[in-house]
């Protein structure tokens, strides 16, 4: 239903044409023979569910977690607006459960009456204003589900308490609040958490980088430039062979995937362990 309705849109026709019939016959038909029959991780793998981005980040955490025997992350969409993204959010870290085991709480920030007024050229007043993206937030509420809670208010203020408080370590980190200023005021928040609030390497996604306008001098771009420069312990890249990695190459949602890597988080930190030293065969003995 969702997938027809998105059918009217535009940019959809032109993501099938341009990223999708670009690539290799066999795998497009193969995909097709998945999208009927496939498992979840395989419609991951092709890249089969709306807004991918998401499950492959739910999903890449859920793994690490479990690896580490940690079952239950928290997860954030920052910037929720009419609630859509939070909503694919929800139903997608449920299937990601259910293959899983893991379980996730979930949280959406925002203002809750739309955009703050932009502070100067580095929140690129050309494309964002005060006011935009006003939510419903009753209409939302009375849909999410239980494990999913918005939490209003400007980022700078509800984030820092609300990061005390955080049991469950974050997971998974969906930045969408346009602005470079917002975008500030939650690296700082992550600068200043203690290591354990995290997975050692936690995925995060920007949204805002393909505009025209966008660039590493204003935006998201260069809060994430101004984290990496100011904290040594903490730093945010792009996963280098992600793209190599996928099946298809030519999706656009992996050049907006980076991971925070928590370079004081104690499994990073400890020098020796007692695990079972790693022994590798030489097939040429
Ligand atoms: C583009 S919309 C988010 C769209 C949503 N992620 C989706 O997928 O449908 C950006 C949102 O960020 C929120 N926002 C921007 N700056 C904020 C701030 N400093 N504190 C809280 N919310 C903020 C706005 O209220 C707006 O709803």
């Amino acid at each position: 239903m969702i997938f027809l309705k998105k059918l009217k849109n535009k940019y959809i026709w032109e993501r099938i044409f341009v990223e999708r019939l670009t690539e290799p016959l066999h795998l497009n038909l193969v995909s097709l023979f998945i999208f009927l029959f496939g498992s979840f991780r395989s419609k991951v793998a092709f890249d089969l569910i709306i807004r991918n981005q998401h499950a492959y980040c739910l999903l890449k955490a859920a793994d690490l977690a479990k690896a580490k025997g940690v079952m239950r992350l928290a997860v954030i969409e920052f910037g929720v607006a009419a609630g859509t993204g939070l909503m694919n959010l929800a139903k997608i870290a449920s299937r990601v459960t259910s293959v899983t085991d893991v379980e996730f709480e979930i949280y959406g920030f925002d203002t809750g009456k739309g955009m703050p007024p932009p502070v100067d050229y580095r929140d690129h007043p050309e494309l964002y204003q005060e006011g935009d993206f006003v939510m419903n937030r009753d209409a939302l509420e009375k849909i999410l589900p239980p494990n999913v809670k918005l939490v209003i208010g400007e980022v700078s203020e509800t984030l820092p308490p609300f990061l005390e408080s955080l049991q469950a370590p974050l997971g998974f980190v969906s930045m969408d609040l346009d602005y470079y200023s917002s975008t500030k005021s939650v690296l700082d928040c992550f600068a200043q958490a203690g290591p354990e609030k995290f997975l050692p390497c936690m995925p995060v996604y920007f949204d805002d980088l393909q505009d025209d306008a966008h660039n590493s001098f204003c935006g998201e771009l260069l809060a994430i430039g101004e984290f990496n420069q100011n904290n040594p312990l903490r730093k945010i890249e792009r996963p280098r062979f992600l793209r190599l990695r996928r099946i298809f190459k030519n999706a656009r949602w992996v050049e907006h995937i980076f991971t925070l890597h928590v370079l004081d988080h104690p499994v990073r930190q400890m020098l020796t362990s007692d695990r079972k030293k790693i022994h590798l065969e030489n097939p040429y003995l």
